[in-house]
Parts: C-alpha cells; structure tokens; sequence
C-alpha cells in the first residue's frame, strides 16, 4: 500500500490518503497542545506511545463487539483506519469528577460519580469546543436523535469496558474523550485515538493529588515527567494485552 496525499493535518496527528479506496493513514505526532492550543510542546515519543496504546485498545474493543475506524498498525506511529465523516462532536463520559466538571459545577476533584456522566461538547476550536445540550446539538444538526442515543449508549459500553481495562493495568479511569465517525454505509465507527492523551489515568498505588497523574493532564499543569508516564501506561497496557 502507498501513501498518497495529505489530507488533513490536527494538532495531534497528520491524515493521509491511501491508494486503498476509503483507507487513510493516520500519523500521530509528538507534539502536544492544551487549552484550545493555547499551550503548546511536544511530548518525546508521544506519537508512537499513543498510537500502539489506541491500537491495543481499538483491536481489545472490537473483540468486545464493538466497530472501530481501526485496521492496523504498520509503524509504531501510524495507524490504518477507515475513512469515516466524523460527527463532529467530542463526547467526554466521566466516572471521577475532575478537570472542566469541577470548575464548572464546584465538585471537589475525586468525587466518585454514582454513575458515569456522558458530556457532549461542540468540536469546533473557533467556539472553543463548548459544552451542549441534547438540544442544542439537535438543533444544530450536529447529529440526528437516533445517531446522539446511539453514540451515548456505545460511550457507556466503553466506559464499561476501559475501566475495567485500566483497573488490569492498576489505573483508576476518571474520565474520557471519544469521537465517532460514520462510513459510507452510515455505520457509526469509534474513531479518533484512547491515549494518555485522551484520558485521565490514575495510577491505583499513589494517594498524591499530583504524583497518581499518568496522562496528559501532567503536560497541561507543569507536572513534569511527563514522557516516563506517558512510558509507564504503554509498559502496563501491553503487558495486559500480552497476558491474555
Ligand atoms: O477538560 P475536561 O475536564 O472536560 O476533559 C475531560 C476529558 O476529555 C479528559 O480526559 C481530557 O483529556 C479529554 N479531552 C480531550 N480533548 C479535548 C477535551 C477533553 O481528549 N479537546
């Protein structure tokens, strides 16, 4: 298979076409943003990391009977999906309350959730990608009814299915974001990445507020040693994956 052109380029990965009909390849980057890329760097090794961990995930999810846009993984960094149309919503489930929920709602960090939250929020970075109601995403014609209790229903199912993952590799999952896409036949795919980047990963074994963070949010606070973390979840995450 050859690549062909660039087709899109996001802050986190590069798409390219392929000579395979409805096949792109995705080339993750070691660049990092926050804050709407306000903030701005890159993680060493980041691309690879989050690749071969959303390749671990995506091949663990589709056993579990669930379609994701993932094909293979022919490099470290580069990842074979199906071409979807994304829906264009980033679709956050919650079990642990943190990061926006707490500033917005004044929940302490840590509050365990009696039940998994499912947050919709606009992807559109000129907007700032705000959070919707069921309404107004309605309204918007950003998905149809049945497609938004499709998506909430899949994102229950993953929930389910990654905490119980992450609990194998010693990590709490406090919450994260998934994006959907639909392909040709109007199939709802689990799209874009599961990463360190994507997830708020608490490691089991540590009480301090600061030293249990094994995701992204270490970039965005200034938390240092970022890349060993980052390191740290791929290490348990394979050997999860390797002792099945
Ligand atoms: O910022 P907030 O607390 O709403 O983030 C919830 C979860 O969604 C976090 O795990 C975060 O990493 C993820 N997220 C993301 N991409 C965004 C916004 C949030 O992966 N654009």
């Amino acid at each position: 298979m050859s690549v062909n052109t660039k087709l899109y380029e996001g802050k986190a990965k590069t798409l390219y076409t392929t000579d395979e009909p409805e096949v792109l390849l995705a080339d993750f980057k070691d660049d990092a943003t926050a804050f709407n890329a306000q903030k701005r760097g890159s993680i060493q090794g980041k691309g690879s990391i989050n690749c071969t961990i959303s390749s671990k995930l995506f091949e663990q999810l589709a056993a579990h009977g669930i379609k994701t846009h993932y094909i293979d993984c022919p490099a470290p960094n580069q990842m074979l999906v199906k071409a979807v149309k994304i829906v264009p919503l980033e679709v956050v489930v919650r079990n642990i309350a943190a990061g926006s929920l707490c500033q917005q709602t004044g929940l302490p960090l840590g509050t365990i959730l009696e039940q998994p939250l499912v947050d919709f929020y606009y992807k559109d970075d000129q907007l700032g990608d705000p959070l919707l109601t069921r309404d107004r995403l309605l309204l918007l014609q950003l998905a149809t009814e049945e497609q938004v209790d499709s998506i909430a229903h899949l994102a229950l199912q993953i929930n389910d299915f990654l905490k119980s993952f992450w609990q194998k590799c010693g990590i709490t999952l406090v919450d994260f974001k998934l994006e959907f896409g639909l392909d040709s036949q109007q199939q709802l795919l689990l799209a874009d990445e599961i990463s360190p980047d994507t997830c708020r990963l608490w490691d089991m074994t540590e009480n301090d507020p600061n030293r249990r963070v094994m995701d992204k949010d270490r970039f965005r606070r200034d938390l240092g040693n970022v890349e060993n973390a980052y390191q740290e979840v791929l290490q348990r995450v394979l050997q999860v994956v390797e002792s099945k």
